[in-house]
């Protein structure tokens, strides 16, 4: 072999053995990396199963009793728009009929109209849309009710029937109350229940409250605004969505930490350090139930939140609403008690007005009219010093009343303060709602004198028993 052949062999040898080194290296690479990939998708997999498995199971800190679903917040989800997918209905859009328009919300208008369900007739509903021109977050905070409410299945709850989200409007159908919101539906018919049917109703609202609390759902908005009435004077529970409820809630504002809180309706801890819970809901029930006893009076009528605040802090609390019966005020009483701990459930609520209702004897005592004084006179608020009896009704929006009051002998809020709902009845008050209106601002100005001539005595009286004495 010439020199020149011996070294074309080894150039084939040197591409051969390259070949193969180069093949059996990228096979290795090849095989390392579809290891190392399946591998990797393995662990990410059981990974999001396990992270599925803990948010089912220790939503909001909340151990569930074996067998209950419990809620899940759809912040957890990384993709919002699968929760919604997860636990709301796409409804076709050919299915809804629009009537008209009952309301604004904070992300569009509140329409009533009508659902046809395959095989089922049409039934009632309400639309919440979402206006055009919204932004992302808007869309996903819209949406979050939804997901929120399509994971509830309680009488006591408003029901979520779907969602339009595949074309626009983007729309939230729910089932329709007729009698609209607690609140207005009480002041509109302002004295016409029994007591019964009052208590029928707080029942309901706590039913829907033990539902939520069994899941592990915290609403934080509970008040009358948020409840909804149906043509059985059926109370259901709705405004569901957390911080975005907040911002949409009139009633709500901003605490000195930045959070936005309803004042008047949150418990002390919650307003102090935002320590949300079942506990601090139950305390938001006792308001409920003062709002539905005085028919939809505002709870501490024209006091600043700020002297709210102060007011609870020293341990004042809203007196008996006028004709309440005294077991529901102690009722109220439980449910605002500093220590949380100590409120009642919402299950022991359900229990207590279950056994009211069997037994209505036990709803005759009264607290009386005027003579309701909380227990403790040094823990009474300072009330707003009227200059006059104009100012007073001012405040209270009655000032049609005040000639009748002058021409009554009446001239001075010291007088005023000892007025009976039949004096207020006797000067030509003849609305309930108006009597009811004067007797509780009666009432406050009671409290207020009476607290002004006993300061100084019952230094350590307490109304709660596990205070220092
Ligand atoms: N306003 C807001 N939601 C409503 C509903 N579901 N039914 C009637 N009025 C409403």
């Amino acid at each position: 072999m010439s020199d020149s052949e011996e070294a074309a062999d080894q150039g084939q040898v040197l591409v051969i053995v390259t070949a193969t080194v180069g093949g059996f290296s990228l096979l290795i690479i090849l095989t390392l990396f579809l290891l190392i990939t399946g591998r990797c998708q393995w662990y990410i997999k059981s990974k999001i199963k396990s992270e599925d498995k803990k948010r089912t199971q220790y939503q909001n800190g909340h151990v569930p009793f074996p067998g209950l679903k419990t809620y899940i917040d759809p912040d957890t989800y990384e993709d919002p728009s699968q929760a919604v997918h997860e636990f709301a209905k796409e409804i076709d859009p050919s299915r809804i009929r629009i009537e008209r328009v009952i309301g604004a919300g904070e992300f569009g208008e509140v329409c009533s109209g009508r659902l046809r369900i395959p095989g089922k007739k049409e039934i009632p509903v309400a639309i919440k849309t979402l206006k055009g021109g919204y932004t992302e977050r808007q869309r996903r905070d819209f949406l979050r009710e939804a997901s929120i409410m399509g994971q509830f299945d309680n009488p006591n709850i408003i029901r979520l029937e779907g969602v339009v989200t595949k074309s626009r409007p983007v729309m939230i159908v729910v089932e329709y109350m007729e009698n609209g919101s607690l609140d207005s539906f009480l002041r509109k018919h302002d004295g016409h229940f029994t007591v019964i049917q009052l208590v029928g109703m707080l029942r309901g609202i706590a039913s829907g409250m033990m539902y939520l609390s069994d899941i592990g759902y915290v609403h934080r908005d509970l008040a009358a605004r948020n409840i909804l009435v149906d043509d059985n004077l059926v109370c259901k529970v709705s405004d569901f969505g957390l911080s975005r409820v907040l911002e949409d809630d009139p009633e709500a504002a901003y605490t000195t930490t930045g959070g936005k809180i309803p004042i008047r309706w949150t418990a002390p801890e919650a307003i102090a350090y935002r320590k949300f819970s079942s506990a601090s809901d139950a305390w938001s029930y006792g308001i409920v139930m003062w709002e539905v006893m005085s028919y939809g009076e505002r709870p501490y009528w024209e006091m600043s939140n700020q002297d709210v605040i102060l007011s609870i802090e020293e341990g004042y609390r809203l007196p008996a609403p006028m004709g309440c019966p005294v077991a529901l005020h102690q009722l109220m009483l439980l449910c605002w008690q500093k220590e949380r701990s100590r409120r009642p459930r919402f299950n022991d609520v359900v229990s207590f007005l279950d056994k009211l209702i069997r037994n209505p004897s036990s709803l005759l005592t009264l607290v009386e009219d005027v003579h309701s004084f909380p227990e403790s006179p040094e823990d009474m608020p300072d009330y707003p010093l009227f200059i006059s009896i104009g100012d007073w009704l001012d405040s209270i929006k009655m000032s049609q009343y005040k000639n009748n009051f002058i021409a009554a002998g009446y001239t001075t809020l010291d007088s005023i303060s000892t007025m009976s709902i039949d004096d207020v009845r006797r000067i030509g008050v003849s609305l309930i709602g108006h009597q009811r209106r004067i007797v509780s601002s009666i009432q406050a100005l009671r409290l207020q004198f009476l607290h002004i001539q006993q300061s100084g005595f019952h230094e350590n009286w307490s109304i709660y028993p596990e205070e220092p004495q």
